[in-house]
């Protein structure tokens, strides 16, 4: 007897680890497995994960997860795939095995190529079409890096011998059968993160394509985020995929930001500001990025204002692991509450140039403000408040790129359990800090995206009432104080532009 399928299962490929997550028809978390992958800094600036060791995570999390939800695939309506976005895989369509180690996004390896780049005539389109602006982070430069960098790989490209993917794409290729026949496709919200596509046509561009250099052969087929994908053939067979979003946008559907105006931040190894700005791509003026934010199979895509932050969560591992300060990440809070304030000390984490809204790659970290008086509680602290005052300089650019005043913050990820933090932000934005009771937002969003995908959900307006507030943070901070000490971290950016000239 066939058992009813009422449940969603999302996978999140992240920076870090990859998780896999049951849900149920009410959207309650009924299991989730983990497993984190190795990180390999091959050199200075290097940052590179092996697909196939998060290919085999996702062969052993899938199956757990349904044994420890206590059910089999027949109850599962749809998968919804969630990933950490750029980062690029290329491999080989006839054996499956990755070219090398995928370039992950934090990887500035093609500083020097960006810099070639943007002085050739045409660079001036390349915002204009994709709603990027030239830059390491992206995929079409780690692309072109691979194809100048590997002997004879040009030539299997042109052929169409091998294949280019964001994360999402190669586990969706090999859980669709791989060599043997696997989907190669990807979904407008990562495809517009490649560089490579034109966010008018939500298809690639062949004049990016041109300027790039990259062969179209090598590229899988854009569709929209909530649709099937195609079935699985192994690790667990006969799941139907349903949805795959970049995870930043799937925080955003899973914080419920359906229309207009509404907007999230995801704190995690980098911090991602997203608002929806409906159904026309609004360009920024204020060093923001244009993006996909979701489409529903037909309808069409909503687009998103990005503020991406490259580096907030990664300070406090550094100063964990690099350092030796805290034993464990969330013991920085300890650290950071034993004294009132920063001490006069500033932590620019420029670790790989500073994204938004400045897009220096050239910057440096610094740390400025040392006296003999400040501790290592006050180095805390600045760790914290380098979070929050690049979360201003981006809710700035927001407001003025929107045209609207952000009047509260919805929050998750892995640094809204720091309450010194969520305070922080609420304080020197000066406006109230939300954090919903599903906090697991990116896996919730890929969830309802292929729930809606498969007909278990019927609307968003149901989706919405899922949402309900778990804490609030109200800003505290005098203005006069708070000026003054936003005025000190933009001095402090300034010097760490400058020390990278
Ligand atoms: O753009 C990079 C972003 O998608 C990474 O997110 O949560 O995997 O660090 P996360």
């Amino acid at each position: 007897m066939n058992r009813p399928a009422h449940h969603v299962m999302a996978i999140d490929q992240g920076t870090t680890s990859t998780r896999c997550l049951v849900f149920d028809q009410r959207a309650r978390l009924v299991s989730v497995v983990q497993r984190e992958h190795r990180q390999h800094f091959p050199r200075p600036g290097w940052v590179e994960h092996d697909a196939t060791e998060i290919w085999r995570n996702v062969d052993r999390i899938v199956p757990q997860a349904l044994r420890e939800a206590g059910i089999d695939a027949s109850q599962v309506a749809g998968l919804g795939i969630a990933n950490q976005r750029e980062t690029t895989v290329l491999w080989d369509r006839h054996t499956g095995v990755p070219v090398g180690r995928a370039v992950v996004w934090q990887d500035t390896r093609t500083e020097d190529l960006v810099r070639e780049l943007s002085a050739l005539p045409g660079a001036e389109r390349v915002r204009e079409r994709s709603g990027l602006p030239l830059a390491t982070y992206f995929s079409a430069p780690k692309v072109r890096w691979l194809l100048d960098h590997t002997p004879g790989l040009r030539e299997r490209a042109e052929r169409g011998d091998v294949l280019f993917g964001t994360m999402e794409s190669w586990l969706i290729w090999n859980l669709t059968g791989g060599a043997d026949g696997g989907s190669h496709v990807t979904d407008v919200t990562n495809a517009s993160r490649t560089l490579l596509m034109n966010l008018s046509t939500l298809d690639w561009d062949d004049d990016l394509l041109a300027f790039f250099g990259i062969p179209r052969a090598m590229l899988p087929e854009i569709q929209p985020s909530a649709r099937e994908h195609g079935v699985t053939r192994r690790v667990v067979p006969g799941l139907r995929i349903a949805a795959a979003l970049g995870d930043q946008q799937a925080a955003l559907f899973g914080q419920t930001c359906f229309d207009a105006g509404e907007a999230k931040c995801t704190y995690g190894t980098g911090s991602f500001l997203l608002m929806n700005t409906g159904t026309e791509p609004v360009s920024s003026r204020h060093g923001l990025l244009t993006t996909v934010a979701f489409q529903l199979d037909a309808e069409p895509a909503h687009y998103a204002l990005e503020g991406s932050i490259a580096v907030t969560g990664s300070l406090v591992q550094w100063f964990r692991d690099a350092l030796g300060l805290i034993r464990t990440a969330p013991e920085i809070e300890t650290l950071a509450r034993t004294v009132d304030d920063n001490g006069g000390c500033y932590i620019v984490p420029a670790f790989a140039g500073l994204f938004a809204p400045h897009w220096r790659s050239e910057a440096r970290g610094i740390v400025v403000g040392l006296t003999s008086y400040v501790t290592k509680g006050h180095l805390a602290r600045a760790v914290l408040e380098a979070t929050a005052w690049q979360t201003r300089e981006v809710v700035e650019a927001m407001n003025a790129d929107s045209g609207l005043t952000t009047k509260a913050l919805k929050v998750d990820g892995g640094m809204t359990p720091d309450h010194l933090l969520m305070q922080l932000i609420a304080d020197v934005l000066d406006v109230p800090v939300m954090r919903p009771m599903l906090a697991e937002t990116v896996s919730v969003g890929a969830a309802y995206a292929a729930g809606l995908a498969v007909g278990l959900w019927p609307d968003l307006r149901g989706l919405r009432r899922n949402w309900h507030r778990a804490a609030q943070w109200l800003p505290q901070m005098p203005a006069a104080r708070r000026e003054a000490e936003y005025a000190n971290w933009r001095h402090a950016v300034r010097l760490s532009i400058d020390w990278g000239n």
